[in-house]
């Protein structure tokens, strides 16, 4: 039997990632800041909310497709941007954007990929059947950033999401503690995790040496564009600085949808959306940035409030089974995003690991879709709550 064929749910691809991955790898990227409070909060804010059954409802046609920038997605879920994937699966940003395509609905690849965003283009993009949005970070060197921008604007992605809430990085001690950097950087304690994991050693880092070296941040501009060795290799800083009106100025840079990534109050909403922002992400970063935040779930109503008639509103950070999804679109999301679930399929089972975490999550949906009486995605509201929240 494959890794693979032995996960049946979401708790099996997370295990089956545990066992596979190095241990500072798997900390990376499953973990949350500091005492991990609004890790835990995100999932517990999804698990407060309870529904409301109506059957005998004639089912017998559903549809759990809807409509983003205009265009028809299979379910309301994108795939979030994440920095790691490339370490969870040879050229894992690749095998999560085919994953995406092939179950029709998008994915975000992440500035920091390791994956070169050509090869995502060429291998997922437009003529592969895909849809893909680009994410960045504003760099200290902001000219760097806009031709950053400039280069996505060519290659046809669709959206761009601009993420402002980790800039100042977090604190990860357990990443002290088991020797992980981000790039890797081969100190003894990070390569006796490896020496314990000769399958992902010939596998992830066995490929990328074959195929042209150790694995870099391919997207860096070229100064900052080195092989991780030994030595740390940083890329281009984030900019602590910039404040909303930076947000007009990638606006006027940037002619397709514009996302702002990390919303959590309904003020910052309207503030983005004001410096003309056509979507925001609710999202404290899937608790990686700051600890004891509000769960993104709970914010999703003041954000809507905020914002909703004036611009799609989407939600990221603890997103684990289809309910959770049904639960923020009956609250106004147009869709959520999934980070950490997509690579636990990724690092259980490449491009067909995350199919099956992505056909896991569709079936969920469509079952507690059904479940709560609606037949589309449009029929979801306040009224699936056996107690609805509070409306602000
Ligand atoms: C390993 C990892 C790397 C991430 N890298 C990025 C990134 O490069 N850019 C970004 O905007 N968000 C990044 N995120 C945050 C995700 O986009 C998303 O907000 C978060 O994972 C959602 O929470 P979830 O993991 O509970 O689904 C990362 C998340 C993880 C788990």
């Amino acid at each position: 039997m494959t890794r693979l064929s032995r996960c049946h749910d979401l708790a099996d691809m997370r295990e089956a990632a545990r066992r596979h991955l190095p241990k500072g790898i798997f900390e990376f990227m499953d973990r949350g800041a500091e005492r991990e409070l609004s890790l835990a909060e995100n999932m517990a804010g999804f698990e407060r909310l309870k529904l409301r059954t109506r059957f005998l409802v004639d089912l017998s046609e559903r549809d759990m497709g809807t409509e983003i920038f205009g265009k028809r997605i299979a379910f309301p879920l994108a795939i979030a941007p994440t920095g790691a994937a490339g370490l969870c699966w040879y050229q894992g940003e690749l095998a999560l954007a085919k994953a995406a395509a092939a179950a029709g609905v998008p994915f975000t690849l992440t500035a920091n990929s390791i994956t070169a965003i050509d090869t995502i283009v060429k291998e997922a993009g437009k003529e592969a059947g895909g849809r893909l949005w680009f994410q960045l970070y504003m760099w200290k060197e902001e000219d760097l950033s806009f031709q950053m921008i400039e280069r996505a604007k060519k290659l046809g992605f669709e959206a761009l999401v601009v993420t402002i809430d980790a800039a100042l990085g977090r604190t990860r001690e357990y990443n002290d503690r088991n020797g992980f950097t981000d790039p890797i950087s081969l100190n003894p304690r990070f390569v006796m995790d490896m020496a314990r994991h000769p399958r992902w050693v010939a596998g992830v880092i066995g490929r990328y040496v074959m195929n042209g070296g150790m694995p870099r941040h391919e997207n860096y501009p070229d100064k900052y564009r080195r092989r991780i060795t030994t030595a740390q290799s940083k890329g281009p800083a984030n900019s602590h600085s910039m404040t909303w009106e930076g947000i007009g100025r990638i606006r006027k840079a940037w002619p397709g949808p514009l996302v702002v990534k990390g919303i959590l109050s309904g003020d910052d909403a309207r503030r983005a959306v004001d410096q003309g922002a056509d979507a925001v992400v609710v999202s404290n970063h899937g608790g990686r940035a700051l600890d004891s935040a509000i769960a993104t779930i709970d914010m999703l109503p003041e954000v809507v409030k905020a914002v909703g008639d004036r611009a799609t509103v989407l939600l990221d950070s603890g997103i684990r089974q289809g309910s959770d999804i049904v639960k923020a679109v009956a609250l106004g999301a147009k869709a959520v995003l999934v980070g950490r679930a997509t690579l636990y399929g990724i690092a259980a089972g490449g491009q067909a690991g995350a199919e099956k975490v992505l056909a896991l999550f569709a079936t969920q949906f469509e079952k507690n879709m059904g479940y709560v009486g609606c037949r589309r995605v449009s029929d979801l509201n306040h009224d699936i709550f056996a107690h609805p929240p509070v409306q602000p």
